[in-house]
Formats: structure tokens, C-alpha cells, sequence
């Protein structure tokens, strides 16, 4: 396993690109180890938990709420993890997120890893120091940013991943790519979900690419005063729908991208939303959904960038050039 160091302002993350979750110990040596982890996860990978100290929550984003979290801090306290203890999440972005937030607080904050399993978790959730939960339609509305001590990347997890759960992390992919990375874009047009499960040395590289470019772009703005706040394209309108409607977080911020798409091109000239929207349905993904405007519209009022009465949006400029704009909500209510 191959250890790259990546800085933050006031920490360090150790990348292993091409890493195992079975050499977990070359990586936090003889610490305590505690592994949080969904059911899914568990039964697709038993082995790896065997022996060890494991905390298996419920699946899902309905889960990601404050009172599993009151129940992984008792689990917590009856095996006696202390600030010595290594929490490691070993999942999607649900857990990931989750696992951050516990150690964030318990004993004042512990060290935290990452072995995500999810594609959207390996691109997307793991990296960057975001973590939190749910409150009701709210989403993330509680949490912290708080770097974990390593990120693990064993793409032999994505083996048991079920085809829905790749499209979501395309969703996220296809985000990076139309707001950073217009190469990706063309690389991504040019090629479909079945190649990269196919294409071990593909999707691997595919991982990397998205990981540094996430990273870089929190490195400029770790505490989203600015540039970081481009990565929230398709998520204010994806966020308002996404407990909403049961749709899925990749799901969800797809319907967002196509409509920042569409808006980008009525209000920024943008001349490249078909190509967006096109790209998404290539991966299996939704681009529109029959909504209730008003219900909608009152979660976009709760959102944590909102300004007033009007919600920072990320628009396209072109395919890898996003840019920030401040817009009414009633311009929004217009034209969804
Ligand atoms: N912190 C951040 O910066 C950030 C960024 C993007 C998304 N997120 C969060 O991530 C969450 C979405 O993540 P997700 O899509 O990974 O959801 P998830 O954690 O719910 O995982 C999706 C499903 O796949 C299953 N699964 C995961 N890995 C598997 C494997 N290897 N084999 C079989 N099944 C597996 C899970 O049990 C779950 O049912 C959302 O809550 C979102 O808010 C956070
Ligand atoms: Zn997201």
C-alpha cells in the first residue's frame, strides 16, 4: 500500500490508493481499533469483520439521524473505546458521515478513518472532512468539518456494490467533471458504467482522479468561505428533494444538475446543458421527477447557503467551469 500525505490547515490525511482493508493494522499499527459499519456492508464482508471490534448499524439515509448516533456513543462507552480508540467507518457516505460526527464528539474527538465502500463514499463523502446528519427534511443539518486521520481505498469493496449504488457515485463524478474537469467530461461521454466495472486499472484511476480533485478543491477552501462551494453543484435543489420524494443522494443531485443545467443556460448562456442532461441519463441516471413546487420551495428556504431570500446556486459557464450566483427563490419558483 502506497501512503500519500495530503495537508490541511491544521492536519494531515494519509491517502492509500490501492489499499486493503485486510492491512488496516499497517496503517494504524497497534492502536484500538473500532469499525462502525452498516448491515449491507457486514453481510457482503463478513470476513473483514471477524474478530474485531464492530458496531453494525441499519442501512440508509433514514438512519443518518441523531439517535443512531446516541447509539453508537452507548455502544461506545460499553466497549470501553477511549481517545486512544480508532474509529474507522467502513462504508457509504452514510456511514462515513456518521462515523466523522461520533468522533468528532465523543471524548471531545478521537482519532477517525475511512474504508469506503460505496463509489459515491470513494469520490465523493469520504474526502474532505464534511461529516453530519439529518434532521428531518433537513439534510446535514448538524455536523462538523473535521479531517480524519486516513482514507483507505480498496476498490475490491465495489465488487459487492449493487448497480444503483454505481450510478449514484457517477452522479458525483459527472459533478466533478462538469464543474472542474471538462477532459473527464469528454472521457466520461466517451464511455459507460459497464466499462469501468470491466476496467479494474480504469476505475482505479477513475477513483484517483476524483479523489485529488475533490481534495484540491477543499485544500483552496477547507471551511467553504468560497471555491469549495462550487462542489455544492445540483445539491440546493437536490438537497430539498432528496428526503422529500426516497429519492437517493446520487438520484437526487442528478434532478439537480439537469435543472442547474437548464438554468444555467436561460440565465447564464450556457451552451452545453443537453450535453449535461445526456451524460447523466448515459449513466443511468434520472433528470427530472413530478414535485410539489410549494413543499420544495419551503425546504429551499431552510438551506443552510441561503442569503435572505435567496439562495447561493452554482451555475455552469461552461462544461468544467462552474461559477456562483446569488439568485431569489422566487426566481426559482418560476422555473421549476
Ligand atoms: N461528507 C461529504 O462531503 C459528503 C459528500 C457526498 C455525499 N455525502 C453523503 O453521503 C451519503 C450518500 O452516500 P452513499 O451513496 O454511499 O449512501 P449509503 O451509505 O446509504 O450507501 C448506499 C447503499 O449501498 C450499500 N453499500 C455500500 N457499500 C457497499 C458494498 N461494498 N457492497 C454492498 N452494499 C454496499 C449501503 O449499505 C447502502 O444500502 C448521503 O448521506 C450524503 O449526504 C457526504
Ligand atoms: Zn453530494
Amino acid at each position: 500500500m502506497q501512503k500519500q500525505l495530503v495537508r490541511f490547515n491544521n492536519s494531515s490525511v494519509g491517502y492509500y490508493f490501492g489499499g486493503r482493508i485486510s492491512k488496516i493494522k499497517e496503517v494504524v499499527g497497534s492502536t484500538r481499533i473500532i469499525f462502525i459499519t452498516d448491515e449491507n456492508v457486514f453481510a457482503a464482508h463478513e470476513k473483514q469483520f471477524r474478530n474485531r471490534d464492530t458496531v453494525v448499524l441499519k442501512a440508509g439515509e433514514q438512519y443518518k439521524i441523531q439517535s443512531t448516533i446516541d447509539y453508537v456513543i452507548e455502544r461506545l462507552i460499553e466497549m470501553q473505546a477511549d481517545r486512544k480508540t480508532v474509529l474507522v467507518g467502513v462504508g457509504g457516505g452514510v456511514i462515513t458521515d456518521m462515523t466523522g460526527y461520533v468522533a468528532s464528539v465523543y471524548m471531545r474527538g478521537i482519532a477517525v478513518g475511512f474504508v469506503p465502500t460505496s463509489l459515491l463514499a470513494m469520490v465523493d463523502a469520504s474526502v474532505g472532512g464534511k461529516n453530519g446528519i439529518d434532521v428531518g427534511a433537513y439534510k446535514n443539518m448538524v455536523g462538523t468539518i473535521r479531517q480524519p486521520s486516513f482514507l483507505l481505498f480498496d476498490a475490491s469493496l465495489l465488487e459487492t456494490l449493487p448497480d444503483t449504488e454505481w450510478r449514484n457515485g457517477f452522479a458525483e463524478i459527472i459533478k466533478h467533471a462538469s464543474i472542474k474537469d471538462a477532459p473527464l467530461f469528454k472521457e466520461l461521454e466517451q464511455s459507460n458504467l459497464a466499462y469501468y466495472q470491466k476496467k479494474k486499472t480504469h476505475l482505479a484511476a477513475l477513483i484517483r482522479r476524483n479523489v485529488l480533485l475533490k481534495t484540491k478543491v477543499v485544500q483552496q477552501d477547507e471551511f467553504e468561505q468560497g471555491g469549495r462551494k462550487l462542489l455544492n453543484f445540483g445539491h440546493t435543489l437536490g438537497h430539498a428533494l432528496e428526503n422529500q420524494y426516497d429519492l437517493s443522494h446520487g438520484q437526487a443531485i442528478s434532478i439537480g444538475m439537469a435543472y442547474a443545467s437548464s438554468l444555467s443556460k436561460k440565465i447564464n448562456g450556457f451552451k452545453s446543458a443537453e450535453r449535461v442532461i445526456a451524460l447523466l441519463g448515459q449513466y443511468g441516471l434520472p433528470t427530472s421527477i413530478e414535485s410539489d413546487k410549494d413543499k420544495v420551495i419551503n425546504v429551499l428556504r431552510m438551506d443552510k447557503k441561503k442569503v435572505k431570500d435567496s439562495v447561493n446556486f452554482i451555475l455552469l459557464e461552461k462544461i468544467g467551469k462552474a461559477v456562483i450566483k446569488e439568485i431569489s427563490i422566487n426566481e426559482i419558483y418560476e422555473t421549476l
